[in-house]
This record gives structure tokens, C-alpha cells and sequence, in this order.
């Protein structure tokens, strides 16, 4: 599916992640910068925050609680907060946009 990821200054990098890889792992595997995954995608770290477009929401689903308190760690959380780990990538998700905060951990 093609990903596209906004870095907080603007910048954008259209990508495309095998279905089954998450959406972290499509940025680490593409050089994306600005999501640092320091726990590898075990949903223990919060270093994976993005922002999901408003319009994709439906799509990507809700946060799982653990997701919701592991985004106690993150900064400046908004309703569409997730952690970039816990998005699965499918064909579902082609066109999927998400922003990347300003700092990360
Ligand atoms: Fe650590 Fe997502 S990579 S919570």
C-alpha cells in the first residue's frame, strides 16, 4: 500500500509497505525520518507516535488500551494519536496519510 508520511516541517515521502509490515516498520525500512521505534514495535516506548489524517481514521481503527496508556509517554497526544506500530499496513490502507510529530521520545 502507498504510504505517504508528512514530517512536521512539510516534507513528504510516498512510500509503499508490504501488507503485513506496520506502519513503523515502513518508515524505518524506507529511511523515513522522525519515528525512532526505540522498542523494535512492542507497543513500549512511544516513540512511534504519528498523527493519522483525520479523513483515514475509520480505516486505520481505534487504539488498543495498552496503545492508549503507552501514549501517556508521548508529547502533545491528539485525538488522532497512534502509535505507528500498532497500524497494520493492507491493501485497505493504499493512500493512507499520516503526520509525524515535531520531536519524538
Ligand atoms: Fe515502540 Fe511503537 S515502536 S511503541
Amino acid at each position: 500500500a502507498k504510504i505517504t508520511y508528512i514530517e512536521a516541517s512539510g516534507t513528504e515521502h510516498v512510500v509503499d509497505v508490504e501488507t503485513g509490515l506496520t506502519v513503523m516498520e515502513g518508515a524505518i525500512r524506507n529511511l523515513v525520518p522522525g519515528i525512532d521505534a526505540d522498542c523494535g514495535g512492542a507497543c513500549a516506548c512511544a516513540t512511534c507516535h504519528v498523527y493519522v489524517d483525520p479523513d483515514w481514521m475509520a480505516r486505520t481503527g481505534g487504539r488498543e488500551s495498552m496503545e492508549d496508556s503507552m501514549l501517556d509517554f508521548a508529547s502533545d497526544v491528539r485525538d488522532n494519536s497512534r502509535l505507528s506500530c500498532q497500524i497494520k499496513v493492507n491493501e485497505a490502507l493504499d493512500g493512507l496519510v499520516v503526520r509525524l510529530p515535531e520531536q519524538q521520545g
